[in-house]
């Protein structure tokens, strides 16, 4: 199994093999998606584009659909959620459409989402997800983070690392690490694992979040890890499920 790493969508090479693909937004995009999935959400349709967003969320029932939407860490004026983990509570999300777009997290799937295989992962979900690909067999994974527009974040490298490290632990035959990227989230890893909300608060974005207003339950729900037993999945062009 070779296991790469790219910080955001912009780094993956065009001819890149997309077998399996992991999409990181640890700040907050895919903790948003697992909690949004754990807590029933029928799926989540992710949009670079508010316009096409609106158009098809239109196409849905009114009473069947979520708007989830944020830019620069705040929530899309006329949306019905902003981009908090703490947000997609069951009396909202359950049995509902999320109709998704943040400034990152759904750029770096539009990258990917012609793999055969795609999921998305936080610390949450990260033995949940590593647990799939060991079941699926997967011969090429591509890590890659959602950074902050078009730049590295510490936070999606420390995630990609700790997924590495859970792979090379489970299948330390198999489990090969092919580019410096990874080598590097694995260091990363190796230095916060026993303090992942400390790296997350130091992170540019967690700055960020932290200047635009009390965000202390959004780090303590991001950092969590292998809490939640859930995989999302791409199962048409743009749409996640639970699976
Ligand atoms: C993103 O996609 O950039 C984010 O998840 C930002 C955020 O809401 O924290």
């Amino acid at each position: 199994m070779k296991l790469s790493y790219f910080h955001v969508a912009e780094d993956v090479p065009e001819d890149t093999n997309l077998d399996t693909a992991v999409v990181i937004d640890v700040l907050r995009a895919t903790t948003t998606i697992a909690w949004a999935l754990k807590n029933g959400a029928e799926a989540i349709q992710a949009f670079t584009n508010l316009t096409e967003l609106k158009t098809e969320a239109d196409k849905w029932p009114e009473s069947l659909r979520v708007l989830l939407g944020e830019r620069g860490g705040e929530m899309l004026q006329g949306f019905d959620l902003g981009n908090s983990p703490l947000g997609v509570q069951p009396k909202i999300v359950k049995g509902k459409r999320l109709f998704m777009s943040t400034t990152n997290g759904t750029r770096a799937l539009n990258r990917v989402r012609d793999a055969e295989k795609l999921f998305t992962m936080a610390l949450p979900n990260r033995s949940a997800v590593g647990n799939k690909i060991i079941r699926d067999q997967s011969k090429n994974v591509l890590i890659l983070g959602s950074g902050w527009e078009g730049s590295y974040s510490l936070e999606d490298s420390l995630a990609a690392g700790g997924l590495a490290a859970f792979l090379i632990d489970k299948q330390p035959s198999l489990a090969t690490v092919v580019n410096d990227e990874l080598h590097s989230a694995l260091a990363l890893w190796q230095l916060w694992k026993d303090d992942l909300e400390g790296c997350l608060r130091i992170a540019s974005h967690g700055k960020r979040l932290a200047g635009i207003g009390n965000h202390d339950h959004d780090f303590a729900c991001c950092a969590e890890l292998d809490k939640l037993n859930i995989v999302p999945s791409q199962t048409e062009p743009g749409v996640l499920r639970s699976i």
